[in-house]
């Protein structure tokens, strides 16, 4: 087709002419904001400042903060919230300060604002990212009617030591598990584009390791290898990353002995240039000035000067940059640039959030009013509540119970009644009071004529034994028995590591005794971490694993145990049968000497104990039976940029409606690194009337196969790769393979990139 030459002239004078105009308009809002900015001004971008002291919320400052306002002293305020509070200190940045440049208002909005959703580690368990989706977006939505701009969720730290007290807020041991979460949070929470409104900006968080805090205490060091950093660790954060997450939160602990605050490799190398993300790097609380207790710092004025190098932009709450910045970057060239680098990245997510246009935005007090806790948000709650519960046992199908054949039925356990537990970690704007507990729930849905008792039993913060008796009475003359036991909100979540994965010893006496007594005891188990049960997965009829499922807990918890809902959540991190067998992970590498239940020794086991755990990653059990059948694959080759379909029939055998969640794994079992005996690689939760079929395609590639060579690149090897469908990582019904033709290399971490999962009637 040709192009007259006359109209091509007339392009290029289109061009030049634009180019011309560009020009004159080269400078964005915020560069030319920065250019009027004193360094006073631009330092003052870098404060994030706490509304009350400690964590506590206060919206209502003093003057002196208001002042520190008008002049321009801070960017940022985090554990402040309300529509109308927060539209006054806007008005004060805003029409006060001499720029007017908008402040962010954030907060730590996790698993809801007002409307608790279950804790994400249970969300986690729901093996379905469009409801964690919606989970966010409903949790945006009420956040964003209470002023706020950005929350620091979602946290994607892999957690393999379930020690660690912040397992509660990650999505498990899986980066591949965890990539599909984070990636569905970031989504739900910026609803595609900072600029809609609703949108609340997200924040990955704790980059890069934090997870890996050695023996699971809290803060502690990580040590781990380039390849399990790059393999394991980061895939969430990369999938975060290509989502748009607005904000990044650097963690607290070190790398061998790097701290991340201090990380220039890690956040300006990886995450900037390599990854090409250029959002906000907000440090941790206080983790700048902590850089002297790393002892890698000497001063406060070291410290600031490590961070901003590393390119962390916004200081939470520890003053240093306020404090300590001034004087190398006045002297400095170099570092005034990396100021200004920083403060336009925070003034970017003003402009992107559409605060310089309308910084009242969020100052709606009838939207809040109608958002919080609506009736549309509690019911998507206990959707996403049922969901999440594990069955862990049902010996004869004690489960569901019948509500016709019950008379008399106890509850039994402090925690069936306590709303603050069920809320878990991390609360926001959350209840107590508004919550549905066990009891209530169980309450609401039995039939009228039924008799109930309830009876504490035993607090799990306490070792007072005294209740057992009575709810041993109880539970003897009750028909059925619901025994409620676990952690209670204090024993899980930022410093709340733990020593031991047992029971509370209140609890494990409390059930011991009302398993002795009552007739059909069913277990439910409310925690925030896996837990070392050995004597109830042995001693137990029926155990069902309901975490803390937040504001509807009672009526989610209600549905399964009477069969209004048949549970289908799967185990995103493994329950060991002792707290000595952890860290243990489904996708380790082989040994030389592999684990083999039949050779007693000489292989990779402890002396005293079955290698395998109580509850495998990807466990869960059904009210209904599912038969795989018909597995078929594309091809049984595959060039680069090539793809392989993986289809399965999934049948629902067993007479009841059920999700089942179909799972993928894979393993590479020659290359010239060794290659995880499993890897999950995909998943899909698919709903099934009885007697209904679906078949379920996986499309895998060969960029899903790359690991993270000793040359430090993604690297794909041709050979052969196995992989099969199954129930979990230990029930696998199906299995095959094909080859990788070429050697080649890839761009992302293999565990980020998503499979593409269709499902079909059938
Ligand atoms: C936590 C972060 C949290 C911050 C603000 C810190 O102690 O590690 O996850 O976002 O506090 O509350």
């Amino acid at each position: 087709m040709g192009i007259h030459r006359h109209s091509v002239v007339a392009c290029l004078v289109i061009l030049l002419s634009c180019a011309g105009q560009a020009q004159a308009q080269a400078l964005s809002r915020p560069e030319a904001l920065l250019k009027k900015m004193t360094l006073d001004e631009k330092l003052g971008q870098l404060v994030q400042r706490a509304g009350g002291r400690s964590k506590a919320l206060n919206s209502k400052l003093d003057d002196a903060e208001l002042e520190r306002v008008r002049a321009g002293q801070v960017g940022s305020y985090l554990h402040v919230a309300g529509a109308e509070p927060l539209a006054r200190l806007q008005k004060v940045a805003v029409e006060g300060s001499r720029l007017g440049i908008p402040l962010l208002f954030a907060m730590d909005v996790v698993h809801g604002y007002r409307t608790i959703f279950p804790v994400p580690l249970a969300m986690a368990a729901t093996w379905a990212p469009e409801s964690e989706e919606r989970a966010a977006r409903v949790a945006a939505d009420e956040a964003t009617s209470a002023g706020l701009h950005w929350t620091f969720a979602p946290m994607i730290d892999i957690a393999r030591d379930p020690r660690w007290g912040r397992i509660v807020e990650g999505a498990g041991e899986d980066p591949y598990l965890g990539a599909r979460m984070a990636v569905a949070q970031v989504n739900g929470f910026q609803g595609g584009n900072l600029l809609r409104p609703g949108s609340l900006m997200a924040t990955a968080k704790h980059f890069g390791a934090y997870g890996a805090a050695i023996g699971g205490r809290d803060y502690n060091s990580a040590d781990l290898s380039e390849r399990t950093l790059q393999e394991v660790y980061l895939p969430p954060f990369y999938a975060a990353a290509r989502a748009g997450a607005g904000s990044f939160m650097a963690a607290f602990n070190d790398i061998a002995g790097v701290p991340t605050t201090a990380n220039k490799d890690l956040l300006r190398g990886l995450l900037r240039e390599r990854w090409g993300w250029q959002g906000l790097l907000v440090s941790d609380w206080g983790a700048i000035g902590e850089l002297i207790n790393h002892g890698v710092a000497a001063d406060r004025a070291a410290a600031a000067t490590l961070a901003l190098d590393a390119s962390v932009d916004m200081d939470m709450v520890g003053g240093v940059f306020a404090d300590d910045l001034k004087d190398a970057v006045s002297k400095d060239p170099a570092r005034l640039k990396q100021l200004d680098e920083a403060v336009l990245r925070i003034l970017r997510v003003k402009d992107q959030l559409g605060l310089f246009d309308n910084p009242m935005l969020y100052a709606d007090k009838d939207r809040e009013a109608r958002e919080l806790l609506s009736p549309e948000h509690r019911q998507a709650a206990r959707a996403v509540a049922r969901q999440s519960i594990v069955l862990l046992k049902n010996d004869n199908k004690l489960l569901p119970l019948r509500a016709p054949d019950i008379r008399t039925l106890a509850v039994i356990g402090q925690l069936a009644d306590d709303g603050l537990s069920a809320l878990g970690s991390w609360r926001a704007q959350g209840k107590a009071e508004e919550v549905i507990t066990v009891l209530g729930g169980i309450r609401s849905a039995l039939p009228k004529g039924v008799g109930i008792t309830y009876v504490p039993g035993a607090d799990p913060r306490s070792d007072d034994l005294s209740g057992i008796p009575a709810a041993v009475k109880a539970a003897r003359r009750a028909d059925v028995t619901v025994l409620v036991i676990g952690e209670d909100y204090d024993l899980s979540g930022e410093s709340r590591s733990r020593s031991s994965l047992e029971l509370p010893a209140s609890q494990l006496e409390l059930a011991k005794q009302v398993l002795a007594a009552g007739k059909r005891v069913v277990v439910v188990l409310a925690n925030g971490r896996p837990l070392a049960i050995p004597w109830l997965a042995e001693n137990a009829p029926a155990i069902l694993e309901t975490w803390m499922l937040g504001v509807e807990t009672g009526h989610a918890v209600a549905d399964v145990l009477f069969g209004d809902y048949s549970p289908a959540g799967r185990l995103p991190a493994a329950f060991p049968r002792t707290t000595g067998a952890v860290p243990f992970n489904y996708s380790a590498n082989p040994t030389g000497r592999p684990a083999d239940p039949d050779l007693k020794k000489d292989t990779v086991r402890y002396h005293d104990l079955p290698i395998t755990p109580q509850f495998s990653f990807g466990f869960g059990l059904s009210y209904s039976e599912f038969r795989y059948s018909e597995l078929a694959q594309s091809a049984q080759s595959v060039d680069p940029g090539g793809r392989v379909d993986i289809s399965i029939t999934v049948e629902n055998t067993g007479g009841v409606a059920s999700d089942e969640v179909v799972q993928l794994y894979v393993r590479d079992p020659v290359a010239s690194v060794a290659r995880p005996v499993l890897e999950l690689r995909g998943f899909k939760r698919i709903e099934l009337a009885s007697g209904a079929r679906k078949r379920v395609t996986f499309s895998l590639t060969p960029e899903q196969f790359a690991f993270w060579s000793p040359r430090g690149q993604w690297l794909i090897e041709a050979g052969r790769i196995d992989f099969w469908v199954g129930a979990s990582s230990t029930d696998l019904r199906a299995n095959g393979s094909f080859e990788i033709t070429k050697t080649h290399t890839g761009t992302a971490p293999a565990a980020a990139l998503p499979t593409r999962v269709i499902v079909s009637s059938n």
